[in-house]
């Protein structure tokens, strides 16, 4: 079938301009695209009071991805194209049917159209999955997975998986939620948990006490009391910045290696230097802004009313990049200025570092 497709395509590509195709493909709301991947919304279900999780079918261009990876989700809302990122909590082996489970966050642009305004038929557009905090090969004897809140995504798709393969290794999730209620994918995880002796499963709350007693916020304290604590040898944690900061702290006190992911840019850091702001010029919209050089230009532009399309606000997912024409700028990862002419820079991870114009 890859054969003939190839074949296919390769015989009419001469004959097609594939963004034009695409183009017309989303015009007319079909999922059949030349090169980009749109998926067909399948089904929409409650996981929690504020959780859904969609069934995505994805046209041929879906790739596949691993589990623990995320991808970018683009929705028309209100005429205008929005992208966020979203880990994919199915199982990889569901092929072009894929999962992703979002929490309604007050306010939220995406996540309030995805939980409260999609419905099956409904059509999005997926990016290509990407992400690190990928099970390791070969698997650690015990591992242990810290997931806040929506970080569970990526984790069921771990622990499906994992379990599918029979539980190869020992697994310990300890997963926190604010109240009983909040929990998603409950009733599966107590079950995987009964039919695999080495997952161990532990919901803990943090405005009530549960069933189990266990309850409070990530600390040193809390990761003591879990039985075989002491044999794991890899984390993962996942949620929000805060608590995978405060994961971070206890995992370097253990000595315990840990990949994790943030669903939240950090707070914003002040840089070291001295504050001053720059003269930013958006050459497209002719718009002449003066800028701090304290935050990342994303955040200043959207303080000045400027729309421009982002996804993770952390670095990772590319949504937000631009062409710096002149000028230079700080990357906030590298800390590193950058003044070669016409370079592509992701503005939330950006500051002005001299008087910059920008391909907006
Ligand atoms: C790698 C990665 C994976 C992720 N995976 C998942 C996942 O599996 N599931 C999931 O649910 N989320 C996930 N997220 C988070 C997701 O990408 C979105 O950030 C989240 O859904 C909120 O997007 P939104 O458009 O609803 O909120 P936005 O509109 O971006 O707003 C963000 C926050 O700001 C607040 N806000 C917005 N406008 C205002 C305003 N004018 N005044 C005050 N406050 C305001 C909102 O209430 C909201 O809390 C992931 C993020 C990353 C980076
Ligand atoms: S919004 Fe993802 S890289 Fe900037």
């Amino acid at each position: 079938m890859q054969a003939f497709k190839t074949w296919g395509e390769n015989l009419i590509s001469p004959l097609i301009n594939p963004a034009k195709f695409d183009f017309w493909a989303q015009q007319l709301g079909t999922t059949h695209a030349w090169g980009r991947c749109f998926a067909r919304v399948i089904s929409v279900v409650s996981q929690s009071p504020d959780t859904k999780t969609l069934t995505l079918k994805a046209n041929r261009n879906w790739q596949g991805f691993v589990a623990g990876q995320h991808c970018n989700v683009t929705a028309s809302i209100a005429g205008r194209n929005i992208t966020r990122s979203y880990s994919i909590s199915s199982d990889p082996i569901d092929g072009r049917h894929i999962q992703i489970t979002i929490r309604r966050e007050a306010g939220g642009l995406m996540s309030e159209h995805l939980c409260n305004d999609i419905e099956a038929g409904d059509r999005l557009e997926l990016g290509r999955p990407f992400g690190d905090m990928l099970l390791p090969t070969p698997m650690p004897e015990h591992l242990l997975l810290l997931a806040a809140g929506s970080g569970i995504t990526p984790m069921i798709s771990q622990i499906r998986t994992l379990a599918r393969n029979g539980m190869p290794s020992a697994v310990t999730l300890m997963y926190w939620e604010k109240t009983n209620t909040d929990f998603n994918f409950a009733h599966e995880l107590r079950s995987i948990a009964l039919n695999h002796p080495n997952f161990e499963v532990h919901l803990i709350t943090t405005r009530e006490q549960n069933e189990e007693s266990v309850s409070g916020r990530i600390s040193h304290e809390l990761l003591s009391k879990m039985p075989n604590i002491s044999h794991v040898d890899q984390a993962f944690a996942c949620g929000s910045s805060g608590f995978v900061e405060a994961a971070a702290s206890i995992c370097k006190h253990r000595k315990l290696p840990l990949l994790s992911e943030a669903f939240t840019p950090s707070q914003a850091q002040t840089s070291n230097t001295e504050i001053t702001q720059h003269d930013v010029y958006l050459r497209r919209s002719k718009i002449h802004l003066r800028l701090s050089n304290q935050l990342p230009l994303l955040e200043q532009l959207e303080s000045a009313g400027v729309s421009v399309p982002f996804g993770c606000r952390q670095g990772i997912c590319n949504t937000c990049t631009c062409t710096r024409i002149s000028g230079a700028t700080v990357d906030d990862f590298s800390g590193g200025v950058d003044n070669e002419p016409s370079q592509i820079i992701k503005l939330c991870v950006s500051r002005a570092a001299a008087n910059i114009e920008l391909d907006l």
